[in-house]
């Protein structure tokens, strides 16, 4: 049994303090909102920051902690209730073969993602390096090695960017729920947090994202957010931030749905490949690599990211289903990649079989349910000067009535797998106006 005597102090209190303030903050559990009503238009200092990120579009999240030793996602500590000092236990399961961060880092290169974002600490409160602040790590127990580390140099070697996920609520430090309402213990808490994220930003050369979590017991005046971003730019000038430390950050975070942003604030779609963000073992609610390649457009089209998730297993392995379902999602990205890296926000969405993105004037169709021979976009309203499937191929045949356009000359089956895409030279920047046909396309007289 490990000995986690530095932290046992207070254990006790902060075991049974938590449900009970939990119980009387419903929303305490809840994600806070992805959108941000202070979101404004980027500034310049953003736009140099995030332009690698707004052409990537595509990046790895990765929940690892001990919770993947229960296999029984990430909330079991709480939705179990389960004891801290029977928790704790799980650092003997936790061990990530060497090499590990390797295989997610090739896994998310191979499914065409450009980034990846690893849970630094989860609720949990369980460090996944070096930290000399608590003895509650990775190179104390589990693995005994910092896999911080060697997941940034796992996500160097495969030339992709890092990023760390980093939970402010606390489940296991004993000041985590307490610095609510007792000033000490905030202050206490509060330079705990701020020595953590200090080490995160200083000990692994330079880091792409930062990505808080759940800021709940306090606000951003109890957390002392401004000055905690202050101190990540300082030390990490080109990262980029998000929202949940309760201040405004680079970009929004939508979880397990797709909502753009207005006013062109960034944003970025987090979701899981099952219904679990840790590993839990008998999740079986795979999404399709087609479910995957929809929603990745659907982020690309109005102008955000889509970070995936994989949940590994406590030995550091991926769940097979998430290998599968993202080589092949990364099968269709050798050819699709090119419609989504840089993708331009586009105004052509309306479609019962297919999506769109866009790159200046050329308009991707990228038809989902194939209906054979013929495709339609309705409203389209410039001119299309041509067409030709994505994997190549003879030209297509495209007629424009003002209303509809009709592209002809199609194979029964959908030349591509699990999406087909076909491409549209426009002569202006495409749009749809659906309104347009509604109103004006002409109609029957009564009768035939
Ligand atoms: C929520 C969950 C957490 C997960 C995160 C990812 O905040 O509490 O488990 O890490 O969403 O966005």
């Amino acid at each position: 049994m490990p000995d986690f005597s530095v932290d046992r102090r207070g254990l006790m209190i902060a075991a049974a303090a938590v449900p009970a303030v939990l119980a009387a903050n419903p929303a305490a559990s809840q994600p806070p909102p992805g959108r941000d009503p202070s979101g404004a238009a980027p500034t310049a200092d953003q736009q140099r920051r995030m332009k690698w990120w707004h052409d990537a579009k595509f990046g790895m999240f990765i929940h690892f902690g001990l919770y993947a030793a229960h296999g029984r996602h990430e909330w079991a500590m709480e939705d179990e209730a389960i004891p801290v000092m029977d928790y704790q236990k799980f650092t003997a399961g936790f061990n990530p073969a060497p090499g590990s961060a390797r295989g997610w880092a090739r896994l998310a290169k191979a499914a065409g993602m450009k980034y990846m974002v690893l849970t630094s600490k989860h609720h949990e409160g369980f460090c996944n390096w070096d930290t000399k602040l608590t003895n509650y790590n990775s190179v104390n127990y589990g693995p005994k090695r910092d896999v911080i580390r060697e997941f940034v140099e796992a996500g160097r070697a495969e030339g992709l960017r890092v990023g760390f996920y980093y939970s402010l609520m606390d489940w296991h430090h004993p000041d985590g729920a307490r610095c609510q309402d007792d000033p000490a213990a905030r202050r206490r808490f509060v330079d705990y947090t701020h020595g953590l994220i200090r080490e995160l930003m200083t000990n692994y050369g330079k880091i792409d994202v930062l990505w808080y979590d759940v800021s709940w017991p306090l606000d951003a005046e109890g957390w002392e957010s401004e000055k905690m971003n202050q101190m990540v730019f300082g030390l990490q000038p080109d990262i980029i931030v998000n929202n949940r430390n309760r201040l405004a950050g680079d970009f929004s975070t939508p979880e397990q749905t797709i909502r753009a942003e207005t006013g062109g604030r960034a944003w970025e779609s987090c979701m899981t490949l099952n219904d679990s963000w840790g590993y839990q073992r008998a999740d079986d609610n795979w999404k399709d690599p087609r479910t995957v390649i929809r929603n990745l457009i659907t982020c690309a089209r109005d102008g955000g990211n889509y970070l995936l998730n994989i949940g590994p297993q406590p030995d550091g392995g991926i769940p097979p289903e998430s290998v599968r379902i993202l080589t092949e999602v990364g099968q269709w990205m050798k050819t699709g990649g090119q419609t989504i890296y840089g993708a331009d926000p586009c105004k052509v969405s309306r479609n019962t079989y297919a999506n769109f993105t866009r790159k200046g004037n050329t308009l991707y169709m990228h038809v989902y349910f194939w209906p054979g021979r013929d495709v339609s976009i309705s409203g389209l309203r410039q001119k299309v000067l041509s067409a030709k499937l994505l994997k190549g191929g003879p030209a297509l045949a495209v007629t424009q009535d003002g209303y509809r356009t009709l592209i002809t000359g199609l194979p029964d089956k959908a030349p591509d797998s699990p999406v087909t895409t076909i491409v549209l030279e426009c002569d202006d920047t495409p749009k749809q106006d659906t309104d347009f046909v509604r109103i004006n396309k002409p109609r029957a007289g009564v009768g035939l």
